[in-house]
């Protein structure tokens, strides 16, 4: 493919960023980030280049999984600033051509929202057949043998009813029943709710399980191997069939793509797509009536090594196809920071990630302080906030710290003499620092966003992976403009610890990092972790 077809959106085009508000910016002094603080630094990210924020959940809750457990969906918590300050947010935004996405959280609420208290209360309640019970099995145990994500049973016992509620995550977050229609309409009320109120669309949680299988059947065991039996945590993603993965899931999605398009201009859908295959996440795309774009875990969890990488993008491509949207990341609040993931602390690492996710064919989501070369800092026992680990047993916290603006005792993030609700860290270069500094981080990311905003054939072209030498990932992006003719950039990051010679085209270097080399006739030498981004007509 050479050539982009479909008219492209300002989510195809753009470069989204991923904030976390608890940690992005504090204007109140409780050493928690809030939305006058994500306020504060749209101008940070306007200078960077951001089309588009997708905030975390900011809605009131409990706080057991971090605002993943929504109490009310129609409000913004009071400790992030209220509705008044998300409607300040989306105006100041505006006036930066920065759009606002939410964060939809359909497949459980919080233990405590109303509708959960009033179906706990008994098995007539309204309310009841909204969340999925079960009678207890035979021998008085669980229902079936699904597991939480975050350990244990998915079934908690409520002894006055005398039945089991399910429970994908926490026991504080109570599946909802997406088999019952007031559900699907309750959801289409809050999706319309939020559009109306300035949302330029949703990031949706657990896209990919929200739907349970209708009679509960157990999850099949993996096969015995090596005479072992699996350890039931160690599920693989192809043998959850019943409790993720329902193929009705995309009528639920299918449903919110036809209330976003409706809107003028149409509101974009992101799933949190933990799709068991890359022909399985195309599935979330739907026909153009799913997701517009969808979350790539297989790219996010590929090691740093140009082979793999290669292999997974040009698996994407094929599975996709011209129309489909890719969504390249490498970090998020779950999985941990590109910076220490991919990059392992070293600049010339993350220059190389960085310009990865902004140029291939495909929308950017950076997570906050991915721009900086933030990264994981381990939060130690004492201070750890999150009930859910990552399965090396590290908490996810270490990719939750706040943002480093200054170098001063706040970090710019909030006052000096109060303590952040999750530790600074030690030694990450701040903003400030950065930005005067044109060998930064930060001056490259900026960089590297910039000349996609500048070469509409990364913005909006298709792409064609090239031959390269072992540990290099090569591709060609064109655009046959209107009329006019075809622009090209040819793109080579050598994702391997080796100087290389890659032979590629001849033209003019656009961007490249420290010590790459034009050899002449069309090759470039590009040392460890070092790209190069070629015009080519
Ligand atoms: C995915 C979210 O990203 C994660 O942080 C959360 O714990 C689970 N979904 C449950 O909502
Ligand atoms: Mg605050």
């Amino acid at each position: 493919m050479t050539a982009g077809s479909r008219e492209r959106a300002w989510w195809d085009e753009g470069v989204l960023y991923q904030v976390y508000v608890r940690s992005f910016r504090d204007s109140d002094g409780d050493g928690v980030g809030d939305l006058d603080g994500v306020r504060a630094g749209l101008d940070h990210l306007a200078w960077l280049g951001v089309d588009g924020i997708w905030l975390n959940p900011i809605h009131p809750s409990p706080n057991a999984d971090w605002g993943y457990d929504v109490a009310d969906y129609l409000d913004v918590a009071d400790g992030y600033g209220g509705m008044a300050a998300f409607d300040r947010l989306v105006s100041d935004a505006e006036a930066r051509g920065i759009r606002v996405v939410l964060d939809l959280v359909p497949n459980h609420t919080s233990d405590r929202h109303p509708w959960f208290l009033d179906a706990r209360s008994g098995r007539d309640a309204r309310h009841r057949d909204w969340y999925v019970w079960a009678d207890p099995a035979p021998d008085g145990g669980p229902p079936n043998n699904w597991l939480s994500v975050f350990g244990g049973s998915a079934w908690e016992f409520d002894r006055p009813s005398g039945q089991y509620y399910l429970h994908q995550f926490l026991r504080e977050q109570p599946d909802l029943n997406w088999w019952n229609d007031e559900v699907r309409e309750a959801f289409d009320g809050i999706v319309r709710f939020w559009f109306q109120r300035g949302a330029a669309g949703f990031r949706i949680d657990v896209a990919n399980a929200i739907v349970k299988d209708r009679h509960l059947r157990d999850d099949p065991f993996l096969p015995v191997q090596d005479g072992k039996v699996p350890d039931p945590r160690a599920f693989a993603p192809e043998a959850e069939i019943y409790s993720h993965h329902r193929p009705e899931v995309h009528r639920v999605l299918e449903r919110w793509r036809t209330i976003a398009d409706a809107y003028e201009p149409s509101r974009v859908l992101i799933g949190e797509t933990w799709a068991r295959d890359l022909p399985d996440l195309a599935r979330y795309y739907g026909d153009g009536d799913g997701m517009n774009l969808a979350f790539n875990f297989a790219f996010a969890t590929a090691a740093f090594d140009g082979n793999d990488l290669a292999r997974v993008i040009d698996a994407t491509e094929r599975a996709l196809g011209p129309e489909a949207w890719p969504l390249w990341t490498a970090s998020n609040h779950d999985i941990g920071r590109l910076a220490s993931r991919w990059g392992a602390g070293d600049p010339d690492r993350i220059r190389c990630a960085l310009f990865l996710l902004v140029l291939l064919r495909g929308a950017p989501v950076l997570y906050y302080g991915d721009e900086i070369g933030l990264c994981d800092v381990p939060v130690p026992p004492s201070r750890r906030r999150d009930p859910g680990n990552r399965q090396d047993g590290s908490g996810r916290d270490d990719g939750r710290t706040p943002m480093i603006w200054t170098p001063e005792p706040g970090r710019g993030f909030t006052d000096g003499d109060v303590e952040p609700w999750l530790p600074f860290g030690d030694g990450h270069v701040s903003v400030a620092e950065q930005r005067g500094d044109p060998a930064s981080v930060l001056s490259w990311c900026r960089d590297v966003i910039a000349l996609r905003r500048t070469r509409p054939e990364l913005r909006r072209g298709g792409s064609d992976l090239l031959d390269a030498p072992d540990g290099v990932v090569a591709w060609r992006r064109s655009l046959r403009q209107d009329g006019g003719p075809t622009t090209r950039t040819v793109a080579a990051a050598n994702v391997s610890p080796r100087r290389v010679a890659v032979p590629l085209v001849d033209g003019e270097a656009l961007l490249a990092t420290e010590g790459v080399r034009d050899e002449g006739a069309g090759t470039w030498s590009l040392p460890a972790w070092g790209v190069v981004a070629v015009s080519s007509g």
